[in-house]
């Protein structure tokens, strides 16, 4: 593997989750592989879990880190060709790019959608550079229509976790006052669709996804009733994909919010978000502090899917 920017270049399945399982078991056991070598983690926005799971990954496998947060102590970036660069933006991406390839071996890259230019997000403009002009390995922090490792750990978790061989997973849509982008359900439904489960995806008519992504994934707009006799629900709000409405909230309803009613109709499901999760919009209280909340060993997966991936990608340089 060279570059990371989608579950589906994970390969066989089973062989990357028993490749996760032995990272889980024995973290310290490739700190060779690291050894003089460099991460760059370069961050155009905010991040809690992935910049610090991704560091843990990375120094488990002995590697040197270094983390620039783009917005924050670096120059501003100009990011379009042709443009008169006489505002305030004193360096080029198309420059930037190949320098900090100079300083790495290896570049993880977060850029979420801008919701400017949907082409732009949809053909993933700035992850694509990096690839492009790095002249590194290049893997995603989560981009403009995928969050790989995210979607890596909620695979691995719902391996650890389910009870069947074949669970019934549900993503559910869940009202947030912010347009979010469409990256992590955009990437679990790419996972789920690789994942031998009965995949379904609810929310209000307006929110459907790119059919891309989407698969072969049962859409049903009634949340009750694709919540029954579920074993996984995985929430997350969305902003409106389609036509004229990319980028839009167009509902902050709260009667989608999980809550214990809706987790009752379930067969007794674990409840999973990606965090950060805002509660009594996305989740009640009671809800992700029940037992059957499975969030924080979920978090907790995003070192082991971060380092396998890592350590794939030192095993081919
Ligand atoms: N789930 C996730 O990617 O969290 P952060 O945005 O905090 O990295």
């Amino acid at each position: 593997m060279r570059h990371f920017t989608s579950v589906r270049q994970l390969g066989n399945l089973q062989e990357a989750f028993a490749k996760a399982k032995y990272v889980k078991e024995n973290p310290f056991a490739d700190q060779a592989l690291g050894k003089n070598r460099t991460l760059l983690m370069l961050f155009f926005n905010s991040s809690l879990r992935t910049r610090l799971s991704t560091q843990k990954a990375a120094m488990n496998l002995g590697m040197n880190v270094i983390v620039l947060d783009v917005n924050q102590g670096a120059w501003k970036l100009e990011t379009e060709r042709g443009v008169i660069m006489d505002g305030d933006k004193p360096e080029h991406l198309l420059e930037a790019i190949p320098v900090m390839g100079c300083y790495c071996d290896i570049i993880g890259v977060r850029s979420f959608a801008r919701f400017e230019n949907k082409e732009d997000d949809y053909n993933e403009k700035i992850l694509n550079e990096f690839i492009q002009y790095s002249g590194r390995p290049v893997f995603s922090m989560e981009a403009a229509t995928r969050h790989p490792l995210q979607t890596f750990a909620d695979m691995i978790t719902i391996e650890e976790y389910r009870k069947k061989d074949k669970p019934k997973v549900v993503m559910t849509w869940a009202p947030h006052p912010k347009a979010l982008p469409q990256a992590v359900p955009n990437s679990f439904a790419e996972g789920m669709n690789l994942m031998d489960c009965e995949f379904v995806i609810t929310h209000p008519h307006g929110y459907e996804l790119d059919p891309a992504f989407t698969g072969n994934a049962r859409i049903e707009y009634d949340q009750d009733k694709a919540f029954e006799g579920a074993d996984f629900i995985y929430a997350k709000n969305w902003a409106a994909y389609a036509g004229e409405n990319y980028g839009k909230v167009l509902s902050t309803d709260r009667s989608w919010t999980v809550d214990s009613r809706k987790m009752g109709l379930t067969d007794n499901a674990f409840f999973m978000h990606c965090l950060p999760v805002r509660r009594n919009m996305i989740v009640t209280d009671e809800v992700i502090e029940s037992p059957q909340s499975i969030v924080i060993p979920e978090a907790a997966n995003r070192v082991v899917s971060a380092q396998t991936v890592i350590k794939e990608i030192l095993l081919s340089l």
